[in-house]
């Protein structure tokens, strides 16, 4: 039995978003992440706004699940404009030591890449289990793809990496906040991240890849001895 109860990874993924949240500033326009990590980060936020520790916060939410979560504890969400955000903070499903990344199981791939490239810091929250040696060591690639064509598209995917499926948890395809599919593809053991991403984002129905490369600019990774911050 170890002296200490390990905390479980629900317990670390919202230390990780609390950590996060110390970076946010009264004034800050931030964009809102996706999935269950993320979710603790907007709680956070809403709890901190409420008990008077921020004021003036404005959301930029990446899905249509953030929103309604941002909007129920009573934030100030706005869709996304031009104008830069100070600072995004996300889940992920991947974290390589570069801290590049693999993002999309939860389904919102393009809305948050659409938004945190607009963020001046990118703050990557997540439990230890996220982090590997090189990308597509635990999870598939998400790709979102267009549906009309998606089998033409998903012929095409295939040709270039095979295995991988359509996502589809029931009867029918997941559809994703933008009304496209995903295609969840198996990385092979070594590639160029740079490399894959520019030809699957040339690949005809690509919508676009759960890479997101060179975008991070911090990650907080929750273990059970504590909370390491990676730049
Ligand atoms: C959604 C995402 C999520 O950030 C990613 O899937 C991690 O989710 P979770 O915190 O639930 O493990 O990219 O599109």
């Amino acid at each position: 039995m170890p002296d200490h109860p390990v905390p479980d990874l629900e317990a670390l993924k919202k230390e990780a978003a609390v950590r996060a949240t110390h970076l946010v500033r009264s004034g800050m326009r931030v964009g809102l992440g996706t999935g269950s990590t993320a979710k603790y980060a907007i709680e956070e936020l809403a709890r901190r706004i409420q008990a008077g520790e921020l004021t003036d916060i404005t959301g930029v939410a990446t899905s249509e699940a953030s929103d309604t979560l941002a909007r129920s504890l009573g934030l100030r969400v706005e869709v996304l404009d031009p104008r830069p955000l100070d600072l995004a903070i996300d889940g992920a499903d991947e974290i390589d030591p570069q801290l590049n990344l693999i993002k999309g199981l939860g389904g919102a791939l393009l809305r948050e890449k659409l938004t945190e490239i607009q963020a001046r810091q990118l703050v990557i929250i997540a439990d230890h289990t996220k982090v590997v040696e090189r990308l597509g060591q635990k999870a598939p690639l998400p790709i979102e793809i267009a549906r009309f064509g998606f089998l033409s598209t998903i012929e095409r995917l295939r040709a270039q990496l095979p295995g991988g499926r359509l996502r589809q948890p029931g009867a029918q395809p997941y559809v994703t906040d933008n009304g496209n599919y995903i295609y969840d593809a198996q990385l092979p053991e070594t590639f160029d991240p740079a490399t894959l991403e520019r030809q699957l984002k040339g690949t005809l129905g690509v919508v676009d890849t759960g890479f997101f490369l060179g975008m991070a600019t911090h990650a907080f990774v929750a273990a059970p001895d504590g909370v390491r911050e990676l730049v």
